[in-house]
C-alpha cells in the first residue's frame, strides 16, 4: 500500500495501475461504511485508491472544522488488511493552491434538504469530488447511500461535467440497532446514543406505511415526525419524502423515493434516509 500526499507522486502512481481503478474518496476516521465501500471496489475494480482528506470548503463557519475527528495511523491500519493500492493524504495547500478561485456548483439539487441548512456545503463537496475525480482518474467511483443528496450531487455532477466514469452508491451501513454509521456518533453520550436509533424506527415505521399502501408524501412525513417526537432529547431540523433523482418533496409517492432526515440530539447532528421504490 503506498500512502502518498503529492500530487506528481500520486500522478505516477496512478500511471503504474492497469486495469480498472476504483476510488473510494473519504475524510477519514474511517468506520466499517467506509470499509465496505473499499471492499466493494476491491471486488469490482483491479486496483483501489482511497483518498483521506478533511476537505475545509465544505464546512459552514459554525460547523467546527478543526474539532472533525482524525486518526491517520488507526485509518491506515484499517485499509492495509484490505489490499488497498494507493492512500492519497494531500494537505489543503495541494488541493487549493494559493489564489484558489475555481468551483463547481451544481444548481436546484443544491437548495433543499442538506444544501438550505448548510449554505455552501455542497459547493465545497462537489468542487473537491471533481478534483479528487481529476487526481485519480477512476473508472468508478464509491460513495454511501447515506449521504443521499450528496450522492444525487455527484452522480449529476459526473454527468454534467463528462466525467468518463461511474458513480456507485452502495447502501447505508447501520449498527446492529439501526443506527447509520457515521463518524459523527463518536460525540454521542450514552443517553444519545440510545435516542439515537429513533431515526431509524421514524424510517421503518413510514416505510412500513408505504408498504401497506399509503402513497400520500404529506401521510409519509407526519409518520416520520409523529415518532421522532416521541425521543424528548431530539429536535427535528428536516423530515423529508422526495422525488429520488430531483429531491423535490413529493404531495404523492410514484416512483423511486427518499425518504429523509436530519435532527440534532444536544449538539450532535444525525441525518439518515431509506429508498423507497
Ligand atoms: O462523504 C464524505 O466523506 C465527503 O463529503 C467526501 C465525499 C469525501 C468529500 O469531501
Amino acid at each position: 500500500m503506498q500512502i502518498i500526499s503529492s500530487l506528481s507522486e500520486l500522478r505516477t502512481a496512478r500511471l503504474s495501475l492497469t486495469g480498472r481503478v476504483g476510488l473510494v474518496p473519504t475524510m477519514g476516521y474511517l468506520h466499517e461504511g467506509h470499509l465496505s465501500l473499499v471492499r466493494r471496489a476491491k471486488e469490482e475494480c483491479d486496483h483501489a485508491i482511497v483518498t483521506i482528506f478533511v476537505n475545509p470548503t465544505q464546512f459552514g463557519a459554525n460547523e467546527d472544522l478543526s474539532k472533525y475527528p482524525r486518526d491517520m495511523e488507526r485509518d491506515l491500519n484499517l485499509l492495509h488488511p484490505l489490499g488497498v493500492d494507493v492512500v492519497w493524504t494531500p494537505t489543503a495547500e495541494i488541493i487549493y493552491p494559493p489564489g484558489y478561485q475555481t468551483w463547481v456548483e451544481v444548481d436546484a439539487l443544491t437548495k433543499g434538504l442538506e444544501g438550505a441548512m448548510r449554505p455552501g456545503h455542497f459547493r465545497g463537496v462537489a468542487t473537491v469530488v471533481a478534483k479528487l475525480f481529476n487526481a485519480t482518474q477512476p473508472h468508478k467511483a464509491y460513495f454511501g447511500q447515506k449521504d443521499a443528496q450528496q450522492a444525487a450531487v455527484i452522480r449529476r455532477m459526473a454527468v454534467d461535467l463528462n466525467f468518463p466514469l461511474e458513480v456507485i452508491i452502495s447502501p447505508t451501513t447501520r449498527e446492529a440497532d439501526g443506527l447509520a454509521m457515521s463518524s459523527r456518533n463518536k460525540y454521542l453520550n450514552e443517553a444519545e446514543r440510545k435516542a439515537a436509533t429513533v431515526l431509524f424506527r421514524a424510517l421503518s415505521a413510514a416505510k412500513e406505511l408505504y408498504e401497506a399502501g399509503e402513497r400520500d408524501g404529506e401521510t409519509l412525513r407526519r409518520k416520520m415526525k409523529d415518532v421522532l417526537s416521541n425521543e424528548s432529547l431530539v429536535q427535528v431540523q428536516y423530515v423529508s419524502c422526495a422525488d429520488y433523482d430531483s429531491l423535490e418533496e413529493l404531495d404523492v409517492v410514484t416512483g423511486k423515493t427518499l425518504l429523509s432526515m436530519a435532527v440534532y440530539l444536544g449538539k450532535t447532528r444525525l441525518i439518515d434516509n431509506f429508498v423507497l421504490g
